[in-house]
C-alpha cells in the first residue's frame, strides 16, 4: 500500500553537475509504504529502524549546486514482526519553509559567494541554508536531523518522520551543533562541538540523557577550522584541529577556500568529559584530515581511536577543470582505516594503518561506542560499489559487492533482538542500508546482511516503491528504544 503524503515538484535543470543526476537525483514525492515486496525474508529479531539523512533539493540554485548544500530529507524503514514500513519527509528547516513560501532559493551554495543581501544563514560563516541535511542520532526518545556545517539540531518523531522544531536543549544552545554528535549508549549522554570562523573558534557542549545542556566550554584554537567529527570514551571526548581549513587570507576578504597545510601537525585535544579548555590535552601527529572516526576507547593511559584517514589532504583536480572538478576530487572521500594511541600518561603518540582497502561511512555495533569494539562495517570508496566488514582484532575484513550499476549509502549495524551485549558476540545482528540502482529510476532497495555471514551478501531485499537518492548518514533505533 503507497500512500502519497506530498508532492513538491523539484525545479532544478541538472545540467552536467553530476549530484543532481541518476542516482543523485531528488525526488518529488513524500510517501509512505507498507505491505513491501521482499526478496528473501526479514527475520523476525530484526526490531527498529533505519533512518538515513540526505540531500534532496527543490529549487534551482542560485549559483553551482554542491552535493552538501540539497534540503534535508530522511528516508526511514521500519521494520517489526518480519514486515516493514517506509516513509520519507523532508525536513523542515526555517530555511526550507522560507524558500517554500518564496518559491525560490533564497541562500547561496557552497561553492557560490555569500551574499550580504540575504537574511543571515547558518554555518560556521554564517551565510549558507540550514538544511539539516547530514546526519541524524537518536537521544532522549527523537531523532535529532544535523548539518554538516553547525546548524540547530531539528527534532524528528522517528517513526512519522515529522519535524517538531528546533532542539534547544531546555533552552541552553548556545550556539550551534556540528553535523557529528555523539550518544553515549551507557550515559545516554550526547556530546557535540561547534565551530566558526570568528573567536572562539570552537565549543565543547554535553546534554544530558533527558535533553538539558549541561556543560558548555569554549575551546581555543589557533584559528577558524573545518573539524568534521569528534570521538569520545567513558572519561574523555576527544576533539580535532586538522590542517585542512579556509585560507585564512582569504577568509578575510570573504572567500572560502579550503585548503591544505601538509607542514602543520594534526592536533587532537583530549578533554575530561566535563573537562574545561585548561584541561584539554594536546597531541601532535602526522597531518592528514579525517571525516569519520569509526570509535574510541580507553586502554591503561592509552585513548584509543580508529579513524578513516583521508589519503590524500588536497585532492588534485586537474586543473582547468573548474570548481565541479574540484567538489567531485574532495568528494571522493578516499581514506584507510587508521589507529591513534594517545597516552595521557606521557603524551605520547602511536598510529598506525591498518588496512590498505579504501574505505570510508564507518558504523559500529553502538553498544560499543566509546568502549573497546572488534568490527567495524564501511563502504567501499570511491565507487561505493560494496561493504567492508573490518575484524580490528583479527586484523582481517570480508566484503560483499553490489554488483553492477548497484551504490551503496552508509550501512548501520542493527543487533538482533535479544543478543547479548558481549564483545565476543559485538556481530550478532544485522547490516542494514539502501542500495541505489543505477538502472532503476522508479524503485529503491533495502538490503538486509547478516552480520555473521557478512560475504554471504543479503538474507532480503526489500522493495521500495520510489527511488531513494544516495545520501550521507544514517542510524539504527531499537524498536525497544523507538516505542518507549
Ligand atoms: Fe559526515
Amino acid at each position: 500500500m503507497v500512500k502519497i503524503e506530498r508532492e513538491i515538484p523539484i525545479q532544478i535543470d541538472p545540467g552536467e553537475n553530476p549530484f543532481l543526476r541518476g542516482v543523485f537525483a531528488p525526488i518529488a514525492t513524500e510517501i509512505t509504504a507498507s505491505d513491501l515486496t521482499v526478496i528473501g525474508e526479514i527475520p523476525k529479531d530484526l526490531d527498529g529502524a533505519y533512518l538515513r539523512n540526505g540531500p534532496n533539493p527543490v529549487h534551482r540554485p542560485r549559483g553551482r549546486y554542491h552535493w552538501f548544500d540539497g534540503d534535508g530529507m530522511v528516508h526511514g524503514i521500519e521494520f517489526h514482526d518480519g514486515k516493514a514500513t517506509y516513509r520519507n519527509r523532508w525536513i523542515q528547516t526555517e530555511g526550507f519553509a522560507a524558500e517554500q513560501q518564496a518559491h525560490r532559493s533564497i541562500w547561496p551554495g557552497l561553492m557560490d559567494r555569500p551574499d550580504p543581501a540575504v537574511p543571515r544563514g547558518a554555518g560556521s560563516d554564517g551565510w549558507l541554508k540550514d538544511t539539516a541535511n547530514t546526519d541524524i542520532v537518536f537521544h532522549n526518545g527523537y531523532a535529532l536531523a544535523l548539518w554538516y556545517q553547525c546548524g540547530l539540531p531539528y527534532k524528528l518523531d522517528p517513526r512519522t518522520l515529522e519535524t517538531l522544531g528546533v532542539e534547544r536543549f531546555g533552552g541552553k544552545l548556545a550556539r550551534a551543533v556540528s553535523a557529528h554528535a555523539k550518544v553515549d549508549p551507557v550515559s545516554g549522554e550526547l556530546l557535540f562541538f561547534d565551530y566558526a570562523t570568528k573567536p572562539p573558534y570552537m565549543t565543547y557542549n554535553v546534554v544530558s540523557r533527558t535533553g538539558e545542556l549541561r556543560h558548555h566550554v569554549d575551546i581555543d584554537l589557533p584559528g577558524s577550522r573545518l573539524p568534521h567529527d569528534m570521538a569520545f570514551t567513558e572519561n574523555y571526548s576527544l576533539l580535532m584541529d586538522l590542517p585542512l581549513f579556509w585560507d585564512p587570507q582569504l577568509l578575510e576578504r570573504n572567500v572560502h577556500k579550503v585548503t591544505y597545510y601538509p607542514e602543520l601537525p594534526s592536533r587532537f585535544g583530549i578533554i575530561p568529559r566535563y573537562g574545561l579548555n585548561a584541561d584539554v590535552k594536546w597531541f601532535e601527529a602526522s597531518p592528514c584530515y579525517i571525516y569519520h572516526v569509526v570509535n574510541s576507547w580507553e586502554e591503561g593511559d592509552e585513548f584509543v581511536m580508529d579513524a578513516c584517514r583521508v589519503i590524500q589532504g588536497e585532492p588534485n583536480a586537474k586543473r582547468g577543470e573548474g570548481e565541479l572538478a574540484r567538489m567531485r576530487a574532495f568528494l571522493r572521500l578516499e581514506a584507510q582505516l587508521w589507529r591513534w594511541r594517545f597516552n595521557l600518561a606521557t603524551g605520547a603518540v602511536k598510529e598506525e594503518q591498518l588496512d590498505d582497502a579504501k574505505t570510508e561511512w564507518p558504523t559500529i555495533n553502538r553498544h560499543k561506542m566509546g568502549r573497546k569494539s572488534r568490527y567495524a562495517y564501511n563502504s567501499r570508496v570511491p565507487h561505493y560499489e560494496g561493504l567492508v566488514k573490518y575484524d580490528t582484532v583479527r586484523g582481517t575484513s570480508e566484503s560483499y559487492l553490489f554488483g553492477e550499476g548497484r551504490t551503496s549509502n552508509e550501512a548501520p549495524f542493527a543487533p538482533r533482538v535479544g543478543a547479548q551485549d558481549d564483545t565476543n558476540d559485538e556481530d550478532d545482528g544485522y547490516v542494514v542500508t539502501f542500495v541505489a540502482d543505477a538502472n532503476a529510476q522508479h524503485r529503491g532497495e533495502v538490503i538486509i546482511i547478516d552480520a555473521k555471514n557478512f560475504a554471504a551478501g543479503p538474507i532480503a531485499r526489500v522493495q521500495i516503491p520510489q527511488r531513494v537518492p544516495t545520501g550521507f548518514h544514517s542510524i539504527w533505533i531499537p524498536g525497544e528504544q523507538m516505542r518507549a
